[in-house]
């Protein structure tokens, strides 16, 4: 491979690790080769305490992909995936390689000023609702890359719902070891990955995090972003394999750039499917087949706010 092929692919990268990832931990890795690329699942960023199988860290990759395809799209390529190719790594999620289009994905490469733009808006969002034809085609997003986006539309079933998250975060906040988990991913900008807090308090936080169980008001708070979201929707797959997290991955990654081609940001209320016991009665209460993956909530944001930090490009290509 010649240094301009390695640089073109170098480039679209840049785009690639702009993808949402669980507590930002970035876990994925490119190797470039002789004009592909190949994605790595980097499992030593795993949260073995939030996700113990390594499912939000396969949808994160997921979304990485996205970014790339569309960042591909843009320049006039298409992706051919090998997706969970059978090579005795299950590190190794995809193999990727180029190819010129004659016609372009038109829908792909539009999104690609919305990479740069998303953000996980975890604020309140403005009390208008969003058009139905802007959630048709976030609906549509999502079974083009094999997932579905199901809307909650029943008022009694989005109660029912936001009971279920606050569960969860009392679930999780009285485990020790998920809040250490979570207070070692508390991280000053500076660093590059993690959630971010200011260096003054960051010992100070984490200190809080690990020592305090604070279920009852994070409980009480997400409770209420989800009670009052112009939108609550639960992206899902058919099955629950890597290759399904992967393809859930890539329409998350679809749907929030699409979302933010509409005005829209979005943040996540996943305890319920995080926490295993919650997840079948999510599933029950969706009354339909498969596996929810993504719990989301998506409205207008009433502000800008600063795009959270990356590592840099030298960090996740071998
Ligand atoms: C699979 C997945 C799960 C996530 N789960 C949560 C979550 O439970 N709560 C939350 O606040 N953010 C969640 N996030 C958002 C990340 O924290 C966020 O992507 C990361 O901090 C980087 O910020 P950005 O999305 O603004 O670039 C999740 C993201 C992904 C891709």
């Amino acid at each position: 491979m010649n240094s301009d092929s390695t640089d073109w692919i170098r480039s679209l990268l840049k785009y690639a690790v702009l993808a949402p990832s669980s507590h930002n931990t970035q876990p994925w890795l490119f190797k470039i080769t002789d004009t592909t690329v190949s994605l790595y699942a980097d499992r030593t960023r795993a949260l073995p305490a939030n996700d113990p199988d390594d499912r939000e860290l396969t949808i994160s990759c997921g979304c990485a992909l996205m970014n790339l395809r569309v960042a591909a799209a843009h320049e006039g390529f298409w992706l051919t995936c090998d997706i969970t190719p059978k090579l005795n790594d299950e590190d190794l999620l995809a193999v990727i390689s180029f190819s010129k289009a004659d016609t372009v994905s038109l829908t792909e490469a539009e999104l690609f000023q919305s990479i740069e733009r998303r953000r996980t808006y975890r604020k309140r969002f403005e009390s208008r609702d969003v058009p139905d034809s802007i959630l048709g085609t976030l609906s549509g997003v999502a079974t083009e890359e094999g997932a579905w986006l199901h809307v909650i539309k029943s008022e009694e079933k989005r109660q029912k719902i936001a009971a279920l998250v606050s569960e969860g975060d009392l679930i999780q906040w009285s485990n020790p070891s998920w809040r250490r988990e979570l207070a070692s991913w508390m991280h000053p900008r500076r660093r590059g990955d993690g959630l971010t807090v200011p260096s003054v308090v960051a010992p100070i936080a984490q200190a809080v995090v690990r020592t305090f169980d604070m279920g009852n008001g994070v409980g009480a708070k997400d409770k209420q972003l989800a009670d009052e979201s112009p939108v609550l929707a639960v992206i899902g797959t058919d099955g629950d394999s890597v290759k399904d997290w992967l393809g859930a991955g890539q329409a998350l990654e679809k749907i929030l750039l699409s979302a933010d081609s509409s005005g829209l940001q979005a943040s996540y209320l996943n305890q319920p499917i995080q926490v295993a016991s919650l997840r079948t009665k999510l599933q029950n209460l969706l009354d339909r087949g498969g596996f929810p993956q993504i719990l989301l909530r998506l409205g207008f944001p009433t502000d800008e706010i600063k795009a959270a930090p990356r590592r840099s490009l030298d960090e996740v290509i071998e």
